[in-house]
């Protein structure tokens, strides 16, 4: 039987990514993340619409060249519909209806937050059923997928995502954008030593907009007294606000784990990358005898090798789209 060769496309945000997915193993995940947006602390959609339609043509044939193949191997192109920004969203997809006509090949459209769940399964298949926490800078949700590869989501956030509350804050401390990979270095010499509240919100959703005030009104205080105060205590500043945050990701995760009976528990999306939370979710499973399915880095944050997984997926089942579809803003998991 011939190969399946998936090309993968992201650029629901501000990274640009393609990758090549050869019977389901990944060839090729190339990303490119655009670092414009740090001066402006956070995502410029213009900007990041300009820069994915300079890099999405050299990615691309980079993309191949590593994967050691030409176009004409190909057999389907999968492309992120959303969630995302339309502007970012429009250039990977225009970009996959032009190739797809070209070559005439299927195009396989992927919602960008199933193929979260799916990085989970690019390096190996964790027993079902499976407890994702899916928590990036625009998502917070548990998902629980049973035996049958249904998705059902259990709780989200009901404001921030936990992304958006880690940059959001970082900000107010004076970190670069994105503030979460600098948060977790700056944390690890520090001590959680100052508490903040941790929202009650029922089930097994999140609110964390509460925290983010919190921080803004102890910090203007603290500052008033002593403007040197984050200077002196970003460290443990850090390190507080990324405890905060971790515990209650992980306490509903656990909770959610215990309720459906998960044999396996996993994360996916940026903040998975998080090295607190990987080590926190490790002693969890290891407390209940669950298996631990924690992503490589390259396949937390967004990147193709995820979109081409899921294109791969669908490739299985026949499920093509037809080339009139638009992106979507939002684009609800099932
Ligand atoms: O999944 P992603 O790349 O893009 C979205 O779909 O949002 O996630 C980006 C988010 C940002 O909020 C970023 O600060 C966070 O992931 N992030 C981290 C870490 N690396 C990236 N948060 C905490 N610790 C990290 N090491
Ligand atoms: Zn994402």
């Amino acid at each position: 039987m011939s190969k399946i060769t998936i090309l993968g496309i992201e650029s629901s945000c501000d990274d640009t990514s393609v990758s090549v997915v050869i019977d389901g193993e990944v060839k090729s995940n190339l990303i490119s993340s655009q670092w414009i947006h740090k001066k402006f602390g956070g995502v410029v959609p213009e900007a990041a619409s300009r820069l994915h339609v300079e890099t999405i043509v050299p990615l691309c044939d980079q993309a191949l060249k590593e994967a050691g193949i030409t176009k004409s191997s190909l057999s389907a192109i999968a492309v992120t519909r959303g969630p995302g920004l339309i502007g970012s969203l429009l250039v990977g997809i225009s970009f996959a209806k032009a190739l797809s006509i070209c070559l005439k090949i299927p195009l396989i459209e992927v919602n960008h937050l199933q193929a979260h769940v799916l990085s989970l399964f690019i390096d190996e298949k964790p027993l079902l059923p499976l407890i994702c926490l899916t928590v990036s800078g625009g998502h917070t949700q548990i998902l629980l997928i049973s035996e049958n590869f249904k998705i059902e989501v259990l709780g989200q956030t009901l404001d921030d995502a936990a992304g958006e509350a880690i940059d959001k804050t970082g900000k107010l401390l004076g970190l670069p954008y994105p503030a979460g990979p600098e948060m977790d270095k700056l944390a690890k010499n520090g001590q959680a030593k100052f508490k903040f509240p941790m929202a009650k919100v029922n089930d097994y959703n999140f609110s964390f907009s509460g925290l983010k005030t919190s921080v803004l009104y102890f910090l203007r205080d603290q500052l008033n007294s002593n403007p040197q105060f984050i200077k002196e205590n970003l460290n443990d500043l850090c390190s507080s606000i990324q405890d905060n945050i971790v515990k209650s990701l992980i306490t509903k995760l656990e909770l959610a784990a215990i309720d459906k009976n998960a044999v396996s528990i996993g994360i996916a999306g940026g903040v998975s990358a998080n090295s607190q939370l990987r080590k926190e979710l490790s002693i969890l499973c290891i407390k209940h005898g669950w298996n631990c399915s924690i992503p490589k880095l390259s396949y937390c944050t967004d990147n193709a090798a995820m979109i081409a997984t899921a294109g791969y997926y669908k490739f299985l089942q026949f499920e093509f789209s037809e080339d009139s579809f638009l992106p979507l803003a939002r684009y609800p998991i099932s």
